[in-house]
């Protein structure tokens, strides 16, 4: 895994007119024409497609290269999650060398966003940080983690939807419990970081298997490089990858709550020490973590809870359609494992099982704990749709 994220986005770099580019101009399943880049990680190609004037993201995955399918994997786990700060998953397939996933367009990550505005006010901050610990409560309450929380993986919605904020890049996620008996996976040493190492938890670089609580340890140090703009363990110049990653990990544990947030509201330090307490096993809080953030927004700095971030234009509010509801927490927090479990199985009553594209029933029962998923979708290697149709 990378240690230093990669910016991906940008509006000048791909323009569309990459003749070089083996995708820009290409239609793919008969429909998408590829007409920009907009990013690239270390699985995968993802570019803006147009199809009866609409567009969608498509994310490649070099079927020769990846011996993983994580592309799949990723699919899976989206069309399971299926929620409304998740991108919708219109198909998955392969086309000639490619797997390929088609999903909702959205508009620019918080680290292009970043890149371009340096700091985040506090203000924003909190807006950014309440939805981030919202979506990762509806995904961990669905029993999966998401093992790579970071700026890049953060996206704002497009058009109509810029004031939502949305969750992608699953590959790594994973598995954490059983969704009948809720047991978790024992907590092991593993042989490597899965993540990023700038936004990882202090456990996750000590390769232990992570938990709910390595999540939310993330978000704390997201938010935090919003706010100071950098991150006390940025740059060190070490070059071999495990020797910096050591290095990574050694100034993060010498780097406490106090000093990380100093000259930042108390709340930020409350949410780096709450979830860097937290225990493998436990349910973190999410409704006081949330409350936090509402709270410092509306009550101490006395600001609307409005979704107007510090680069929302007049133009941008105009093209919102919907009310944004009252955002203030609910008081009636599940706090026991029971509570939890009673939750989790009247949530299973009202979840109808969604489809895979293959059309196999998917649910929380048939998704194998140990990260890769759906009992006997791997046998069909060659993808869900077997349709190969590039145009050229
Ligand atoms: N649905 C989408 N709409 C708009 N942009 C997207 C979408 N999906 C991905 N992107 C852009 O592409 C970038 C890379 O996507 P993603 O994180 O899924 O790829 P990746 O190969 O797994 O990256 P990495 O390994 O670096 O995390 C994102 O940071 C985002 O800027
Ligand atoms: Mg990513």
């Amino acid at each position: 895994m990378e240690d230093e994220p990669k910016s991906h986005y940008s509006d000048n770099c791909y323009d569309g007119h990459d003749r070089n580019d083996p995708i820009i101009g290409k239609k793919f399943f008969s429909k998408y024409r590829a007409v920009k880049k907009l990013g690239e990680g270390s699985f995968g190609k993802v570019y803006k497609a147009e199809y009866n004037n609409e567009y969608f993201a498509l994310k490649f995955e070099n079927r020769l290269k990846s011996q993983q399918n994580m592309l799949e994997h990723e699919a899976t786990i989206m069309t399971y999650l299926k929620g409304p700060n998740i991108p919708i998953i219109k198909s998955y397939g392969y086309c000639g060398d490619y797997n390929i996933l088609v999903m909702q367009f959205l508009d620019r990550s918080l680290e292009d966003i970043f890149n371009r505005i340096k700091k985040f006010t506090v203000k924003t901050t909190c807006m950014l940080g309440y939805q981030m610990v919202n979506i990762l409560q509806y995904i961990h309450d669905r029993h999966i983690i998401h093992r790579d929380i970071k700026p890049d993986n953060f996206v704002m919605g497009a058009k109509e939807n810029n004031a939502h904020l949305y969750l992608l890049d699953f590959g790594l996620a994973k598995k954490y419990r059983s969704s009948k008996t809720l047991i978790q996976c024992p907590y092991i040493k593993k042989k490597k970081l899965t993540g990023t190492a700038r936004y990882a938890s202090i456990h996750a670089l000590e390769e232990m298997e992570q938990s709910r609580r390595d999540d939310l340890e993330s978000v704390g140090y997201v938010l935090m490089y919003f706010l100071r703009g950098s991150l006390p363990w940025q740059g060190l110049k070490i070059k071999s990858k495990e020797e910096r990653y050591k290095g990574i990990l050694v100034k993060k544990k010498e780097t406490s709550s106090e000093e990380l947030c100093r000259g930042f509201p108390e709340e930020f330090k409350e949410f780096v020490e709450y979830t860097r307490k937290l225990d493998y096993y436990e349910q973190p809080d999410y409704d006081m973590l949330k409350a936090k953030f509402f709270n410092l927004v509306t009550k101490t700095n006395g600001e609307a809870f409005d979704y107007i971030y510090d680069w929302t234009t007049d133009s941008d509010i105009k093209k919102r359609k919907v009310e944004y509801p009252d955002l203030a927490p609910s008081t009636n927090e599940k706090k026991s494992t029971q509570k939890e479990m009673e939750s989790t199985n009247s949530n299973k009553k009202k979840l109808n099982p969604v489809h895979a594209p293959n059309n196999k029933t998917m649910n929380s029962e048939n998704m194998d704990a140990n990260n890769v998923i759906i009992d006997g979708l791997r046998e069909n290697n060659n993808g869900y749709q077997s349709k190969c149709c590039i145009i050229f």
